[in-house]
């Protein structure tokens, strides 16, 4: 596979590594920072070369580069300062990702493109449009990476291994996120036989707000990004049919249209295969409701 990574600051090159570890193909690291995707490039090819890993990454600053990928990961934007929710970022980074839609429609038309750029439901909707692809081929990561951290909590928590955990986070990326405990299990048996109803509702506050902590005492969110987005890549390149939770263009699924949100989507060789739909309990809907008018409120001011 050919994966093209557009910006290649601590994100896009966490994307790149965790590609890489993963043996997902070579990778176009692309930024108009230059000598900033030339170093990255070289600091993980070298890490790579020790592991006698044959993945090969490459730092760019020319957009023809990215002819015939596969994938497309946009990440180019500015990031979240500490106190700024991701709603704050909508104006700048929509301009930025505007132009890069564009480039992708120039040289890769046929890719599946992932959006991480935030805020990201919205920048999703924008992508889709204006590379005017097929709806199963533009896609949000977002949830893969509220879910990574909704099963922390759940293994900290109970202190059960993170490898019996299987969990779901649905809804906007952002400050209405609804991880679904009723949707959750540990090896299959109901999260709700191992936590109390106090727990669960810090679960879902924790699991909404924990970004913000991380970017407050480090400046940026990274290395579960980057691992998120390549699992993504993973179930489509290698057709797994797995079912994660990723932004995607709703046409009526949960009773909304024209509207991109986090949802369970099986993934597989095509992109979005088929988008799960949940029997919601009214709270549930409720909060799913909040990510819609928030996301299609953002909407209405992009530059389409
Ligand atoms: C995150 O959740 C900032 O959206 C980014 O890590």
């Amino acid at each position: 596979m050919n994966i093209s990574i557009i910006g290649s600051g601590r994100v896009g090159s966490s994307v790149a590594l965790n590609c890489c570890m993963r043996e997902l193909g070579d990778v176009l690291l692309l930024d108009i920072v230059e000598g900033l995707p030339q170093g990255e490039s070289m600091d993980i090819n070298h890490q790579l070369a020790e592991l006698g890993n044959d993945c090969h990454v490459k730092g760019s600053n020319d957009y023809q580069d990215m002819k015939k990928s596969d994938f497309v990961v946009i990440v180019a934007g500015i990031g979240r300062k500490p106190g700024m929710t991701r709603m704050d970022l909508l104006k700048t980074n929509a301009g930025i990702v505007k132009d890069v839609c564009n480039k992708v429609r120039t040289y890769s038309p046929e890719s599946i493109v992932i959006v991480v750029t935030n805020p990201l439901d919205p920048l999703t909707y924008l992508a889709l449009k204006i590379i005017n692809s097929d709806k199963g081929k533009v896609m949000g990561m977002g949830g893969m990476l509220d879910l990574s951290r909704f099963k922390e909590y759940i293994s900290s928590t109970t202190r059960m291994s993170r490898s019996s955990i299987q969990a779901m986070v649905i809804g906007e990326h952002g400050e209405n996120m609804l991880p679904l405990v009723r949707f959750s299990s540990i090896s299959g048996i109901p999260l709700s036989s191992f936590i109390n109803n106090v727990q669960s509702s810090e679960f879902v506050t924790k699991t909404r707000n924990v970004a913000a902590e991380v970017i407050s005492l480090k400046g940026a969110t990274v290395y579960a990004p980057g691992n998120a987005v390549s699992a993504m890549i993973d179930a489509i390149s290698r057709n797994r049919r797995k079912i994660l939770p990723v932004s995607a263009f709703l046409e009526g699924e949960y009773g909304y249209s024209n509207v991109c949100l986090g949802v369970p989507c099986v993934l597989g060789s095509n992109g979005i295969e088929k988008i799960i739909e949940l029997d919601l309990n009214q709270e549930e809907k409720e909060m799913l409701t909040n990510g819609v008018e928030s996301v299609k409120t953002a909407i209405r001011e992009l530059p389409i």
